[in-house]
């Protein structure tokens, strides 16, 4: 039977690490056999764990090429989960579709947009593909309503490649990120 593609996306703080973390929980506890891998890029939490904002973390496989991810697993795995897709190049699809032919259940987070609102092709593409689609929303920084979908960026620059945490990004709701793009209000309003 054929595996299934479940992508979870949704803009920073919004959970999607915690969300892939809670399905590690699930085929962990079941005696499963699973991989976990992350992107070298980011470096936020130290190399060989996935880690969420709130604390809670996994041993990850640290991979740059997707094609990586087909010489760790073997005929025992069972799921594989890949966190922060957006910084992995986009064949990461026909690997994820690969697995799921063979059986292999996969999961994977990341962001859809960047802070400029731009998708990130990587994850558009597993979009496309997935069998399950999980939309994550993070509380807005300047509302406090639970109803950020967008990140923005408060320093570092233009680059849409930049790894960092609240230092540099907050999440926010369609309104505020727009109140923010016009100037009418600026990040010293932020609350989280
Ligand atoms: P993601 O991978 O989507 O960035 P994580 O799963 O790493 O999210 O972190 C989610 C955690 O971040 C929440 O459980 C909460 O403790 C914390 N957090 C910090 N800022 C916010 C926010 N603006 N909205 C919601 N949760 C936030
Ligand atoms: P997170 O979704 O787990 O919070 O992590 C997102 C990472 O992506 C974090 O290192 C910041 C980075 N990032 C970018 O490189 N470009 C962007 O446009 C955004 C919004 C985040
Ligand atoms: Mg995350
Ligand atoms: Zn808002």
């Amino acid at each position: 039977m054929a595996g299934k593609l479940t992508v979870i996306v949704g803009p920073m703080y919004s959970g999607k690490t915690t969300e892939l973390l809670s399905y590690v929980e699930i085929y962990d506890l079941g005696k499963k056999a699973y991989s976990v891998f992350k992107p070298s890029i980011d470096t936020r939490y130290g190399t060989e764990t996935v880690k969420a904002h709130s604390g809670i973390e996994v041993k990850a496989t640290v991979i740059s090429d997707p094609e990586e991810i087909l010489r760790h697993i073997d005929e025992s795995t069972q799921a594989v989960f890949i966190d922060e897709v957006q910084f992995l190049p986009p064949s990461l699809s026909d690997v994820a579709k690969n697995l799921v032919d063979r059986g292999i259940d996969v999961f994977c987070a990341g962001l859809d947009l960047s802070f400029k609102q731009n998708p990130f092709e990587t994850t558009a593409k597993l979009l496309a593909l997935a069998d399950v689609v999980i939309k994550k929303k993070a509380v807005c920084s300047i509302c406090g309503e639970h109803n950020a979908t967008l990140t923005f960026k408060i320093s570092g620059g233009e680059n849409e490649i930049d790894v960092g945490g609240k230092e540099k990004y907050i999440a926010v709701c369609r309104d505020c990120y727009n109140k923010l793009s016009r100037g009418e209000i600026d990040a010293s309003a932020a609350i989280i």
